[in-house]
């Protein structure tokens, strides 16, 4: 369906969990407070949502987290996702460190493409930043091999920040040979990330330009997300810019979200949401769930305020809401 600004809302971005296995210090840093137990959708709450979206024209849908593979069964969950009549598309979006004992499974389930959180390749640089043991990102490169060969579409994301423009380039080389895409993402200020500087990514941008000279702009949709690319004849891949900041791409806007606990929430910057899992919960039919993700769909801002941080009304961190 249209929002109320005209824009067609045709992908849902689902944490399934909160829990990770890292600790990023622009993400979380320190486990966020946990639901309690039991607060998370089991699978059915979360199909009935999904059936009830796919209604309303959201026929995308992208699994997150925390660290999505966390969540007992995720294979089995996209596999069921997949079958639901009307979805046209289900991607993982994953840290990676369990994804290697996982792919079988959830390549079996459909899975239609997966996107890898990678923000160094150097080991200790690995370490300082995720707050775990270096040895995940040297196994990073064969990882993403693997999926490549079973044919998922495959993607790298990396925050950028001071401390990681030196792999800038060294990122990007993992589309070489590959088809890899690789995108390079503005930190936004929400939850830690408020706390931490980040880097405009035209300075990745600049030193992306200097090592592949011929490095331009293309105007492809290489899936859902907000991503702007560019092309060069030494990359097989793409690099690609999430720029929120620098790059508003809002006026694009093609996504809505739901926290693993079960909250719709319109747009990335605000606190307003939904709780379609107390909706469930206390007896509501379908047609109410879906009721209420089309009037949070006609209520979605125009777009974030990420530029007064002051002013961004979010205060669930990154973890909790899905990224
Ligand atoms: P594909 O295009 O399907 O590959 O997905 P994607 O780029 O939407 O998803 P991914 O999970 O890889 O997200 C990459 C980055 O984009 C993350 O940092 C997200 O927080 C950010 N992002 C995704 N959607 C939005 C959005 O609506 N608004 C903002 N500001 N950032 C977003
Ligand atoms: N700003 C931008 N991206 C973020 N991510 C987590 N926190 C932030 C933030 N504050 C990224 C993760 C992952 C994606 C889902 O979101 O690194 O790549
Ligand atoms: Fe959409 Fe809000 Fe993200 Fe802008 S910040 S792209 S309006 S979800």
């Amino acid at each position: 369906m249209r929002d109320g600004f005209g824009r067609e809302i045709n992908y849902m971005r689902l944490s399934v969990t909160s829990r990770c296995n890292l600790r990023c210090r622009y993400c979380m840093p320190e486990p966020s407070p946990q639901g309690r137990p039991g607060e998370e959708l089991g699978d059915g709450e979360l199909l009935a949502i999904c059936a009830q979206a796919v209604k309303l024209g959201i026929t995308r849908f992208k699994l997150t987290g925390g660290e999505p593979l966390l969540r007992p069964g995720l294979a089995e969950l996209a596999a069921q996702l997949k079958a639901l009549e009307g979805v046209e598309e289900v991607t993982l979006t994953t840290n990676g460190v369990l994804l290697a004992e996982q792919l079988d499974g959830l390549c079996r389930a459909g899975l239609d493409g997966v996107n890898v959180s990678l923000d160094a390749l150097d080991p200790q640089l690995y370490q300082a930043i995720t707050g775990r043991p270096g040895a995940a990102a040297k196994a990073m490169p064969a990882l993403l091999a693997e999926c490549v060969r079973r044919g998922l579409r495959t993607k790298v994301n990396a925050v950028l920040l001071e401390e990681n423009l030196c792999q800038v380039a060294e990122l990007a080389l993992l589309g070489r040979e590959l088809p890899v895409d690789v995108r390079f993402i503005q930190l936004m200020p929400i939850g830690w990330g408020a706390k931490v500087q980040g880097v405009p990514p035209e300075r990745a941008l600049a030193i992306l330009k200097e090592r592949w000279p011929d490095l331009h702009p293309v105007q492809e949709r290489r899936g859902n997300g907000p991503a702007s690319y560019f092309a060069t004849e030494g990359l097989r891949g793409r690099v690609g810019l999430i720029a929120a900041l620098s790059r508003r791409f809002c006026a694009q806007c093609n996504r809505v979200r739901l926290t693993s606990t079960g909250g719709f929430k319109p747009c990335l910057c605000y606190r307003e949401r939904y709780e379609l899992g107390l909706l469930l919960r206390g007896g509501a039919p379908g047609e109410a769930l879906g009721q209420a993700m089309a009037q949070a769909i006609l209520q979605k801002p125009w777009g974030h305020c990420f530029e007064k941080a002051d002013a961004v009304t979010e205060a669930l961190t990154m973890d909790q809401i899905g990224g």
